[in-house]
Protein backbone atom coordinates (compact mmCIF):
# COMPACT_ATOMS: atom_id res chain seq x y z
CA UNK A 1 0.00 0.00 0.00
CA UNK A 2 1.57 3.52 -1.12
CA UNK A 3 1.78 5.97 1.99
CA UNK A 4 2.98 9.42 0.79
CA UNK A 5 5.26 11.76 2.53
CA UNK A 6 5.16 15.54 1.39
CA UNK A 7 8.00 18.13 2.75
CA UNK A 8 7.72 21.28 0.93
CA UNK A 9 9.22 25.16 1.27
CA UNK A 10 6.63 28.11 0.38
CA UNK A 11 7.22 31.95 1.28
CA UNK A 12 3.81 33.02 -0.12
CA UNK A 13 1.78 29.72 -0.29
CA UNK A 14 1.83 28.67 -4.13
CA UNK A 15 3.83 25.60 -3.77
CA UNK A 16 1.83 25.35 -0.51
CA UNK A 17 -1.31 25.45 -2.53
CA UNK A 18 0.18 23.10 -4.83
CA UNK A 19 1.57 20.39 -2.61
CA UNK A 20 -2.13 20.68 -0.68
CA UNK A 21 -3.70 20.05 -3.93
CA UNK A 22 -1.48 16.85 -4.47
CA UNK A 23 -2.32 15.56 -1.25
CA UNK A 24 -6.66 16.29 -2.50
CA UNK A 25 -5.97 14.18 -5.14
CA UNK A 26 -4.15 11.34 -3.65
CA UNK A 27 -6.50 10.98 -0.78
CA UNK A 28 -9.48 11.15 -3.80
CA UNK A 29 -7.64 8.00 -4.64
CA UNK A 30 -7.52 6.50 -1.03
CA UNK A 31 -4.08 6.76 -0.37
CA UNK A 32 -2.18 8.26 2.56
CA UNK A 33 -0.48 11.23 2.41
CA UNK A 34 1.38 13.72 4.97
CA UNK A 35 2.42 17.16 4.39
CA UNK A 36 4.54 18.61 6.30
CA UNK A 37 6.14 22.66 5.69
CA UNK A 38 10.26 22.28 6.05
CA UNK A 39 9.87 24.82 9.15
CA UNK A 40 7.88 22.47 11.38
CA UNK A 41 9.69 19.36 10.15
CA UNK A 42 11.16 17.04 12.72
CA UNK A 43 13.94 16.19 10.84
CA UNK A 44 14.80 12.52 11.88
CA UNK A 45 10.95 12.18 11.04
CA UNK A 46 10.65 8.35 10.89
CA UNK A 47 10.50 7.85 6.83
CA UNK A 48 9.70 3.81 6.75
CA UNK A 49 6.39 3.96 6.75
CA UNK A 50 6.96 5.78 3.32
CA UNK A 51 6.67 4.60 0.18
CA UNK A 52 7.20 8.00 -1.82
CA UNK A 53 8.58 11.17 -0.89
CA UNK A 54 7.99 14.49 -2.82
CA UNK A 55 10.16 17.57 -2.14
CA UNK A 56 8.72 21.32 -3.11
CA UNK A 57 10.45 24.46 -3.34
CA UNK A 58 9.87 27.49 -4.73
CA UNK A 59 12.83 29.68 -6.04
CA UNK A 60 14.16 32.94 -4.38
CA UNK A 61 16.69 34.81 -6.21
CA UNK A 62 17.69 31.80 -8.24
CA UNK A 63 17.71 29.50 -5.34
CA UNK A 64 15.68 26.21 -3.79
CA UNK A 65 15.10 26.71 -0.51
CA UNK A 66 18.26 26.36 1.31
CA UNK A 67 16.63 24.37 5.06
CA UNK A 68 15.08 21.87 2.09
CA UNK A 69 18.54 20.94 0.23
CA UNK A 70 19.94 20.55 3.64
CA UNK A 71 17.73 18.07 4.76
CA UNK A 72 18.29 16.17 1.32
CA UNK A 73 21.82 16.10 1.82
CA UNK A 74 21.84 15.07 4.96
CA UNK A 75 18.99 12.57 4.89
CA UNK A 76 19.35 11.11 1.66
CA UNK A 77 20.58 7.73 2.65
CA UNK A 78 16.98 6.97 4.52
CA UNK A 79 15.02 7.10 0.38
CA UNK A 80 16.64 3.71 -0.24
CA UNK A 81 13.74 1.68 -1.99
CA UNK A 82 11.27 4.83 -2.16
CA UNK A 83 10.41 6.30 -4.87
CA UNK A 84 11.73 10.23 -4.49
CA UNK A 85 10.34 12.90 -6.34
CA UNK A 86 11.60 16.80 -6.26
CA UNK A 87 9.45 19.76 -7.52
CA UNK A 88 10.59 22.76 -8.73
CA UNK A 89 8.14 26.09 -8.53
CA UNK A 90 9.37 29.26 -10.05
CA UNK A 91 8.63 32.17 -12.61
CA UNK A 92 11.02 31.57 -15.09
CA UNK A 93 8.58 28.27 -16.22
CA UNK A 94 5.13 30.66 -16.94
CA UNK A 95 7.41 30.68 -20.50
CA UNK A 96 6.85 27.72 -22.85
CA UNK A 97 9.75 26.89 -23.31
CA UNK A 98 10.90 26.99 -19.77
CA UNK A 99 8.97 24.96 -18.17
CA UNK A 100 10.46 21.65 -18.54
CA UNK A 101 13.40 19.97 -16.41
CA UNK A 102 15.61 20.00 -19.65
CA UNK A 103 14.83 23.47 -20.06
CA UNK A 104 14.15 25.44 -16.73
CA UNK A 105 17.24 26.13 -15.54
CA UNK A 106 16.74 25.80 -12.17
CA UNK A 107 15.90 22.09 -12.44
CA UNK A 108 18.68 21.93 -15.00
CA UNK A 109 20.95 22.89 -11.73
CA UNK A 110 19.41 20.35 -9.43
CA UNK A 111 20.12 17.18 -11.37
CA UNK A 112 23.97 18.43 -12.05
CA UNK A 113 24.06 19.53 -8.23
CA UNK A 114 22.20 17.06 -6.25
CA UNK A 115 23.95 15.00 -4.23
CA UNK A 116 20.96 12.16 -4.99
CA UNK A 117 19.33 11.42 -8.03
CA UNK A 118 15.41 11.54 -7.67
CA UNK A 119 13.33 9.38 -9.66
CA UNK A 120 11.11 12.08 -11.19
CA UNK A 121 11.88 16.00 -10.78
CA UNK A 122 9.82 18.33 -12.66
CA UNK A 123 9.38 22.33 -12.78
CA UNK A 124 5.62 24.01 -12.37
CA UNK A 125 5.19 28.15 -12.91
CA UNK A 126 4.18 29.89 -9.48
CA UNK A 127 2.32 32.89 -8.58
CA UNK A 128 3.21 36.65 -9.26
CA UNK A 129 1.27 38.93 -7.05
CA UNK A 130 3.63 42.07 -6.51
CA UNK A 131 1.37 43.47 -3.44
CA UNK A 132 2.70 40.46 -0.94
CA UNK A 133 6.34 41.41 -1.20
CA UNK A 134 8.16 43.88 0.38
CA UNK A 135 9.29 47.28 -1.54
CA UNK A 136 12.95 45.57 -2.60
CA UNK A 137 11.53 42.45 -3.65
CA UNK A 138 9.07 43.71 -5.57
CA UNK A 139 11.24 46.01 -7.25
CA UNK A 140 13.93 43.60 -7.50
CA UNK A 141 10.78 41.06 -9.30
CA UNK A 142 9.61 43.70 -11.19
CA UNK A 143 12.96 44.22 -13.33
CA UNK A 144 13.33 40.21 -13.49
CA UNK A 145 9.58 40.62 -15.22
CA UNK A 146 10.64 43.31 -17.80
CA UNK A 147 13.91 41.60 -18.67
CA UNK A 148 12.02 38.59 -19.30
CA UNK A 149 9.21 40.43 -20.88
CA UNK A 150 6.73 39.47 -18.34
CA UNK A 151 4.07 41.58 -16.39
CA UNK A 152 5.34 44.49 -14.61
CA UNK A 153 2.07 46.53 -13.52
CA UNK A 154 2.56 46.14 -9.84
CA UNK A 155 -1.51 45.56 -9.66
CA UNK A 156 -0.32 42.02 -11.16
CA UNK A 157 -1.75 39.34 -8.90
CA UNK A 158 -1.39 36.52 -11.53
CA UNK A 159 -1.31 32.11 -11.41
CA UNK A 160 0.66 31.12 -13.73
CA UNK A 161 0.38 27.47 -12.60
CA UNK A 162 -0.96 24.54 -14.77
CA UNK A 163 -2.75 22.07 -12.58
CA UNK A 164 -3.42 19.84 -15.67
CA UNK A 165 0.33 19.52 -15.92
CA UNK A 166 0.18 18.81 -11.85
CA UNK A 167 -2.48 15.98 -12.64
CA UNK A 168 -0.29 14.53 -15.06
CA UNK A 169 3.16 14.53 -12.80
CA UNK A 170 1.05 12.56 -10.01
CA UNK A 171 0.04 10.34 -12.36
CA UNK A 172 3.79 9.42 -13.53
CA UNK A 173 5.18 10.18 -10.27
CA UNK A 174 2.78 7.23 -8.69
CA UNK A 175 3.12 5.27 -11.72
CA UNK A 176 6.87 4.82 -11.01
CA UNK A 177 8.05 1.09 -9.41
C1 LIG B 1 11.75 38.19 -4.15
C2 LIG B 1 11.44 37.16 -5.17
C3 LIG B 1 12.46 36.58 -5.91
C4 LIG B 1 12.17 35.63 -6.89
N1 LIG B 1 13.18 35.10 -7.63
C5 LIG B 1 12.88 34.28 -8.66
C6 LIG B 1 13.91 33.81 -9.51
O1 LIG B 1 15.10 34.08 -9.34
N2 LIG B 1 13.55 33.04 -10.56
C7 LIG B 1 12.25 32.68 -10.81
O2 LIG B 1 11.99 31.99 -11.78
N3 LIG B 1 11.25 33.08 -9.98
C8 LIG B 1 11.54 33.87 -8.92
N4 LIG B 1 10.56 34.29 -8.09
C9 LIG B 1 9.18 33.81 -8.31
C10 LIG B 1 8.75 32.73 -7.29
O3 LIG B 1 9.51 31.56 -7.43
C11 LIG B 1 7.26 32.45 -7.50
O4 LIG B 1 6.53 33.62 -7.20
C12 LIG B 1 6.73 31.28 -6.71
O5 LIG B 1 5.38 31.08 -7.04
C13 LIG B 1 6.85 31.52 -5.22
O6 LIG B 1 6.37 30.38 -4.54
P1 LIG B 1 5.88 30.41 -3.03
O7 LIG B 1 4.63 31.26 -3.01
O8 LIG B 1 5.59 29.00 -2.71
O9 LIG B 1 6.98 30.98 -2.19
C14 LIG B 1 10.82 35.21 -7.10
C15 LIG B 1 9.80 35.78 -6.31
C16 LIG B 1 10.10 36.74 -5.38
C17 LIG B 1 8.98 37.33 -4.57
Amino acid sequence: MKKILIIYASRFGQTEKICFYIQEQLLMKKLACDVVNIIALDETVNLIDYTHILLASSIYYGKHNKALLTWIDKYHDRFLNKIVGFISVNLTARKPNRDRVDTNIYTKKLMIESPYQFDIVDVFAGKLNYRQYNLLDRYMLRFVMWITKGETNFDTNKEYTDWGRIDGFIEKWLSLT
